[in-house]
């Protein structure tokens, strides 16, 4: 992404401030177990500010009634550093790659952060960070506060999330082709799953297939943990062991997606492991895709995001009384909530940076947002009916199915990003049988 981005980003940040100064972190390296550490991923916040993915980094707005500043503070490349892990950019590279107002060593922050405090009033952190940046800079509020003969002082500490992710929420052309990008890969993951799929394979199998589409492509990493779930073990949501037999005559339901340059997708597709859906399992598949097809054809601008909820959750409710799952009649039910027992989760989240976009779903006035072009949102509507629920037909018992594709909002209404990755009963079908059909074919990204 070109450096305008950023300082176009920065600068409509600041232009809705009045004064200030603002701090945001890099994410700290984390501990995954003695002297090793999980791969660094950078603050989804922060990236979008700044664009700079290297850790120990802190980025610094300012803003006075006269003008406004960017300061990135970048770690100071060492011998030692670059022995054990590598180049960093060091302050002269990130001089010549960002184009920011300062840039100076991580180093100096601890010495400029006061003389900063001292000119303004209003501070804007992350709450939620706990870095020892923001940890200094409220120790200076503080000690600034008892001394004497400091002109100005700072008087509010605000949350500087929730204006940046309000950012978030519209997508520039430049986020859209990342997604698209993480996306094409994501597809022909799917697919390769679909076709080496085999009863007697593990769960963990099919999640290999696809990390090696993932990496082989060279996306930077999985979007979330993998859920490969056979038969019953799709009715655990958040099912993430991976490591049952896929058994014959049992559906299986893959949530699995590459992050690309830092975008996420977010794909699940659930389909029979031995090829061929059985009469129930068509049944319930075919309600669910229903579902999904209906939910995108209502998206447009201007749909309000409870709405849809709502709309998704009498198309579910309906579905589950059709079945023969659910008894009585839809208002009753839909009041009472009977549909949650299949239907647990939300319809859909904004997706982004970050594969559930911490963006709002609500304006200042509480009212639920409406939808816009350059919105990014999921649409994964599921029906789970748990193996032990004797209050079903037996034949549905153990069924788990949840089919998801990643919408962008657009002018005339809104484009299905993933559409290219089978779902219908047919395609699917003639996929694992044919061990060809629609595929997305790997493509050279280096
Ligand atoms: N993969 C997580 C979700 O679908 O929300
Ligand atoms: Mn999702
Ligand atoms: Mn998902």
């Amino acid at each position: 992404m070109n450096e305008i981005h950023y300082s176009t980003r920065r600068q409509k940040l600041l232009d809705t401030l009045e004064e200030g100064v603002v701090i945001l972190s890099s994410s700290s390296p984390q501990t995954r177990s003695n002297d090793t550490e999980y791969s660094y991923r950078q603050n989804s916040d922060f990236y979008y500010m700044c664009g700079f993915e290297e850790p120990n980094s802190i980025l610094i707005l300012l803003k006075t009634p006269e003008s406004t500043r960017s300061i990135l503070f970048v770690e100071a490349c060492s011998a030692e550093g670059a022995l054990w892990n590598g180049a960093c950019l060091g302050v002269e590279g990130a001089r010549e790659r960002f184009s920011m107002d300062e840039i100076h060593s991580t180093l100096e922050y601890s010495g400029l952060i006061k003389e900063i405090l001292r000119e303004h009033t209003a501070l804007y952190i992350d709450f939620l960070d706990d870095s020892s940046s923001v940890k200094l800079a409220q120790q200076s509020v503080k000690e600034l506060r008892e001394t004497r003969g400091v002109k100005k002082s700072i008087r509010a500490i605000h949350d500087v999330t929730y204006l940046i992710r309000s950012m978030r929420l519209l997508k520039s052309n430049e986020e859209i082709e990342r997604i698209k990008h993480a996306i094409a890969i994501t597809a022909s993951a799917h697919h390769q799953a679909m076709r080496e799929c085999k009863s007697g394979m593990k769960e963990f199998e099919l999640q290999a297939a696809m990390s090696y589409i993932f990496l082989s492509n060279g996306a930077t990493s999985e979007a979330y943990g993998a859920i490969v779930a056979g038969g019953n073990n799709a009715n655990t949501l958040h099912y993430i062991d991976n490591r049952d037999l896929l058994l014959d005559g049992d559906l299986v339901l893959i949530d699995a997606a590459c992050e690309w340059e830092l975008y996420a997708s977010d794909i699940t597709r659930t389909f029979p492991i031995n090829g061929k859906f059985s009469d129930p399992q068509r049944d319930v598949y075919e309600k669910v895709l229903d579902v999904q097809l209906r939910v995108i054809d209502a998206i447009k601008p201007g749909v309000k995001r409870d709405w849809l909820q709502q709309y998704s959750e009498k198309l579910l409710c309906q579905a589950l009384i059709d079945l023969g799952i659910l008894k009585g009649e839809i208002t009753p039910l839909l009041e009472s909530k009977a549909h949650k027992k299949y239907a647990p989760h939300g319809i859909g989240h904004w997706m982004g940076l970050d594969v559930h976009d911490p963006c709002p779903y609500f304006d200042d006035e509480g009212e639920s947002l409406a939808l816009s072009a350059g919105m990014v949102t999921t649409i994964e509507p599921g029906i789970y009916i748990r193996a032990d629920d004797e209050s079903v037909e037996e034949k549905y018992r153990g069924i788990g199915i949840r089919i998801e594709d990643d919408i962008l909002i657009t002018d005339e209404g809104c484009e299905n990003l993933s559409s290219m990755i089978v779902k219908t009963v047919e395609d699917i079908e003639n996929l694992m049988m044919n061990k060809e059909g629609i595929c997305v074919h790997l493509m050279k990204t280096y």
